[in-house]
């Protein structure tokens, strides 16, 4: 391999073209573009400069890369990650890693038996670089925090018109997308809930399906979760309310956590709660706390530190940011919250992946939407990263 990494996008769209950008304007060091990929000529047109291919696979086999991204709709993350890993290309998928458990399990599989060993295999889990989350997952590790009892997050703040479901024909469709809210926005809070808690036991959930917009899949989600530990935990999503709100809320024996804004507060119990209430003499009296702000220096380096992490792995052998094979837990858990509200009843995990994916070729199968796709709309995509660093 050359000194520098060179890496072949496959989906030069919205998010592909963005890391593009990243990458030709020498933003992360030791990575070059090679090649890019669009089944759609038009995209690939406005890079004259840059070899261009309409065929992934025609990509993979030009000796011009040595890692793939894959940034196309959600479907293809697993067939096209799987040829990635076979063609024996260092490979960088999207989140979510897949639209269900059992096609997560089919291209970790395909990463385990690959015949080069030393492949890296990660996902874009741009948002584990946010230092509000690496700080709480700190004090969960170390033990400072004790047991945790309860967690709340509210991640609403992710408004999205009718007109950003109309700019793709895979937008917000069964077959396309293979969900909504859940799918597309949310498995970065997906991922954190079980980076930071580990996964439920249970999870009872409903979904408002086109509650806010003309498409078939859920828009909104309100979900209970249980945890071994008997933890309780609430996740409520939604593209359609404005103003939107992201506070993540963890009451942990030692007091407790709020994430919203730029603020990590921390109300601190001098004891512990269980020994406080077991052993206060008054009824009513409260642990002694003390207020504490921890300090968080902004929001990390985000897609472009997950880039330069790629790079330093395959380089330099340093650990990843995010190892693809752990992108299955977060999909598995919107899984679970899908199929709770799909079947209407509290559903275990883990989950049996080839009833979910059954229930997902029903939904395919049944599935009467068509996206109505209008070009334009004047926004920048570069608007839904508003509140994080790029
Ligand atoms: N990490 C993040 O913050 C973030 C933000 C936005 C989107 N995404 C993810 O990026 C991915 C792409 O989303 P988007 O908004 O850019 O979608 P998009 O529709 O704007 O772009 C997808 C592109 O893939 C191309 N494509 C589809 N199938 C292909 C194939 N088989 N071969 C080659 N090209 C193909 C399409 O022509 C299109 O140009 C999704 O997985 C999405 O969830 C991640």
């Amino acid at each position: 391999m050359s000194k520098n990494v060179r890496l072949g996008i496959v989906g030069i769209g919205n998010m592909g073209s963005s890391h593009l950008g990243q990458i030709t304007a020498g933003k992360i060091a030791r990575l070059e573009i090679g090649a890019i990929c669009d089944e759609d000529p038009a995209k690939l047109a406005k890079y004259p400069n840059i070899k261009g291919f309409a065929d992934y696979k025609e990509m993979f086999k030009s000796g011009l890369i040595d890692a793939v991204l894959v940034a196309t709709p959600h479907y293809g993350h697993t067939s096209i990650g799987i040829d990635a890993i076979n063609a024996g290309l260092h490979t960088l998928i999207e989140k979510p890693l897949s639209v269900h458990k059992a096609d997560c399990q089919k291209l970790i599989a395909a990463y385990e038996q690959r015949s080069r060993k030393d492949l890296v295999f990660a996902e874009m889990f741009n948002q584990r670089t946010d230092l509000r989350y690496r700080k709480l997952r700190e004090l969960l590790k170390s033990g400072e925090l004790g047991e945790i009892h309860r967690v709340n997050w509210i991640i609403t703040d992710w408004y999205r018109t009718e007109q950003y479901y109309a700019s793709g024909g895979w937008r917000a469709t069964w077959a396309g997308e293979g969900g909504g809210v859940l799918m597309n926005q949310c498995p970065h809070q997906l991922d954190l809930m079980q980076w930071l808690f580990g996964l439920p036991k249970k999870v009872r959930a409903s979904c408002g399906f086109g509650k806010f917009h003309d498409i078939e899949v859920e828009d909104a989600c309100t979900a209970y979760l249980e945890y071994a530990n008997g933890a309780t935990g609430v996740f409520i999503t939604t593209t359609g309310e404005a103003p939107g709100t992201n506070r993540l809320e963890v009451a942990t024996d030692r007091g407790r956590i709020v994430i919203e804004g730029d603020d990590l507060q921390w109300i601190r119990t001098t004891m512990p709660v269980r020994q406080h209430l077991r052993e206060c003499p008054g009824g009513f009296s409260q642990p002694d706390r003390w207020e504490v702000r921890i300090p968080v220096n902004g929001r990390g380096g985000q897609h472009n530190e997950v880039l330069g992490n790629f790079v330093d792995a395959i380089l330099d052998g340093k650990e990843l940011i995010g190892p693809a094979p752990e992108g299955i837990n977060g999909v598995e858990l919107g899984n679970a919250m899908l199929m709770s509200a799909l079947w209407d009843r509290t559903v275990e995990l883990p989950l049996d992946s080839a009833a979910v994916a059954a229930e997902y070729q029903k939904l395919i199968a049944k599935s009467r939407h068509k996206t109505k796709v209008v070009k334009g709309g004047g926004d920048d995509f570069g608007n839904s990263f508003k509140g994080i660093a790029k």
